[in-house]
């Protein structure tokens, strides 16, 4: 089975890449966060470039792209495939009004003749093995799946990785359907990875069991608890020592990246946009200090001890 760390546009960035090296958890690959794709601009997002540029991990990476005009998604295609990356991945599951708006993301579900065009298109100039899909389960409704899934299907896709969640249910509690991911899982002529929701190891096994086995994807779990790959490899559950190993490790590498943008403020603002996920695990006076932390020296006192 294959693990894959889902990607979070400004938080599986390459200081959260370094960190899962360093603490020996690494996932199979990586994907970058998307780089927006469209006629007039090719919004090449320097963070998401410095994860394939400066990804010294050992750990290949796709390249995601998110747009909806063939010949703008290809030119952008050809351009990040001259990087060193392991293939490009279409995202069709981004529910930002703003991207979805242009008919990107999970806008092209409510778009098939369009979204048959920009795989096509892709699957046209990416190399055999490395074009991979990411969608959800439906643009408003579950119902809609089986004809994504044979768009899908016709472009032939190396692997395809499926949230189950349809874009209306965005990202609510309790709306994850495990058994559309098994429809896709069926239907594809490809690996599915599974996502949504894995919160544990066992979790996921049981997911690779039962619904994908050719693998799982994980996102905010992963935050949350980034020995999840490592425990997916027979690895024991992280003790509180291994936390605050990655406590300690991601604020050094988030330093690191940071450069000389570097504030003390800054430096905290980038550590909660993980720590968002990770709060349930502090008490309610922690979770209260670390949000309105504004001093790294303290806010590792109280992540660390
Ligand atoms: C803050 C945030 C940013 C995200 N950015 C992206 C993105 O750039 N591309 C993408 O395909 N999905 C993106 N996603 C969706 C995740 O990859 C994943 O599909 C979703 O969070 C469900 O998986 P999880 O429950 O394991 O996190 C993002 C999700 C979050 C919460």
């Amino acid at each position: 089975m294959l693990s894959s760390l889902a990607p979070m546009q400004d938080v599986t960035d390459l200081a959260f890449m370094r960190t899962l090296a360093r603490i020996g958890s690494l996932p199979d690959f990586f994907v970058t966060a998307y780089f927006r794709s469209t006629p007039t601009t090719c919004a090449i997002a320097e963070n998401n470039l410095r994860c394939i540029d400066e990804n010294e991990t050992g750990t290949p990476i796709l390249a995601q792209l998110a747009g909806c005009d063939p010949a703008a998604l290809v030119r952008d295609a050809e351009w990040l495939m001259g990087r060193n990356i392991a293939g490009i991945n279409l995202n069709a599951g981004c529910p930002s009004p703003l991207v979805n708006r242009h008919g990107a993301g999970a806008g092209l579900l409510r778009e098939l003749p369009q979204f048959r065009k920009v795989l096509q298109a892709l699957r046209g100039v990416v190399p055999a093995g490395q074009f991979s899909v990411k969608f959800r389960t439906g643009w408003a409704d579950e119902a809609e799946l089986p004809a994504i899934l044979d768009t899908i299907a016709a472009a032939s896709p190396d692997m395809a990785m499926v949230h189950g969640r349809t874009r209306k249910d965005l990202y609510a509690a309790g709306t994850v359907r495990p058994e559309n991911i098994r429809r896709a899982v069926l239907r594809l002529p490809c690996p599915v990875l599974g996502n949504g929701d894995i919160a544990t190891a066992e979790q996921a096994r049981k997911w690779v069991n039962e619904l994908c086995p050719a693998g799982v994807m994980i996102g905010r779990g992963a935050v949350r608890n980034p020995y999840i790959f490592r425990q997916l490899r027979g690895a024991p559950a992280p003790t509180a020592d291994d936390m605050r190993m990655y406590y300690d490790v991601l604020i050094e590498e988030t330093n690191k990246i940071l450069h000389t943008k570097r504030t003390a403020a800054g430096h905290c603002n980038r550590m909660k946009k993980y720590l968002a996920f990770c709060y349930a695990d502090f008490t309610p006076e922690q979770e209260y200090a670390l949000r309105r932390c504004t001093d790294i020296a303290t806010m590792q006192r109280i992540l660390c001890g």
